[in-house]
């Protein structure tokens, strides 16, 4: 027998997770327009206005920013602007990182015949991740996975050498160098968006070959492969989404009070 108290206590606890999903959810679904659209969260004029934060019109741009970023595949013909390119850098750089560490390094590819080299290796990566795709393997070779020989820009992010050095924040989680240079592309890519540029991050390549090819120091790692430059068009969802390949997930199966998220 469940006492009336225990009742209510079950019934207002299945509300307030009911009310935690739903907002969740509105967030989730509408995250992007939700928030674009109701840039008003809070009028300056508000007597509980956080003074550290920016005007409503500032805070709708960085969430649009980020709502607005796409992985780009589809690439038109043109240039990036030399300063534009040093801004996003800039912007890339400025990117957290665990212990101060900065282990990022961007090389920028400019020969033509070594931007033909690094499509080879993403070429043959594609091919073998599809035949370890198995029983999607003709569906992943129907997507577009990388616009290397498209694009305006071609840079190569990866990890520096003699990252062993380097403790504060590593000791257990070493990885977290990885985690760093993770940021710095995130920065990169949201810059690239509010300019307007299109950004695409390929990681199918064998990261052996790459720093072969570039000539990395012993410990250097490639981590990514960046595609920049003007789209052809920003996808309103995700790619794959699109495609059919994933959809996103709900935020609230995702997060959780106090315990891992069922
Ligand atoms: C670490 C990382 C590696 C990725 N590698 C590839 C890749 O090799 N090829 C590709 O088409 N997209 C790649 N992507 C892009 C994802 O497919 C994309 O972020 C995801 O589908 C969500 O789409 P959105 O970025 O447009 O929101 C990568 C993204 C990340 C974060």
């Amino acid at each position: 027998m469940v006492s009336r108290g225990c009742q209510c206590a079950a019934t207002a606890g299945i509300l307030a997770k009911s009310l935690t999903i739903l907002r969740y959810n509105m967030l989730n679904s509408q995250a992007n327009r939700y928030l674009l659209m109701n840039a008003n969260l809070r009028s300056p004029t508000d007597p509980l206005v956080n003074p550290h934060q920016f005007d409503d019109a500032e805070i709708a741009a960085v969430y649009k920013a980020i709502a607005l970023r796409r992985d780009i595949r589809h690439f038109r013909p043109g240039s990036v602007p030399e300063a534009q390119l040093t801004r996003l850098l800039a912007a890339a750089h400025q990117g957290p990182s665990v212990g101060f560490m900065q282990p990022w390094r961007f090389i920028r590819i400019t020969d033509p015949a070594l931007r033909t080299a690094i499509h080879a290796l993403v070429e043959a990566e594609r091919c073998c991740t599809a035949e370890a795709l198995g029983q999607r393997e003709d569906e992943f070779m129907r997507l577009k996975v990388e616009g290397v020989l498209e694009c305006a820009e071609l840079l190569v992010a990866a990890l520096m050498e003699g990252r062993e050095r380097y403790v504060f924040g590593r000791r257990t989680l070493p990885e977290m160098d990885l985690a760093s240079v993770a940021c710095a592309i995130q920065n990169l890519w949201l810059a690239a968006r509010a300019e307007g540029l299109g950004l695409g991050w390929v990681s199918l390549f064998d990261p052996e070959a790459l720093a072969t090819l570039l000539a990395m120091p012993p410990g250097a790692w490639p981590v990514a492969v960046l595609c920049l430059g003007p789209a052809e068009r920003f996808y309103e969802k995700p790619m794959l989404e699109l495609e059919g390949w994933a959809e996103r997930q709900p935020l609230h199966t995702l997060v959780a009070e106090n315990s891992w998220p069922v």
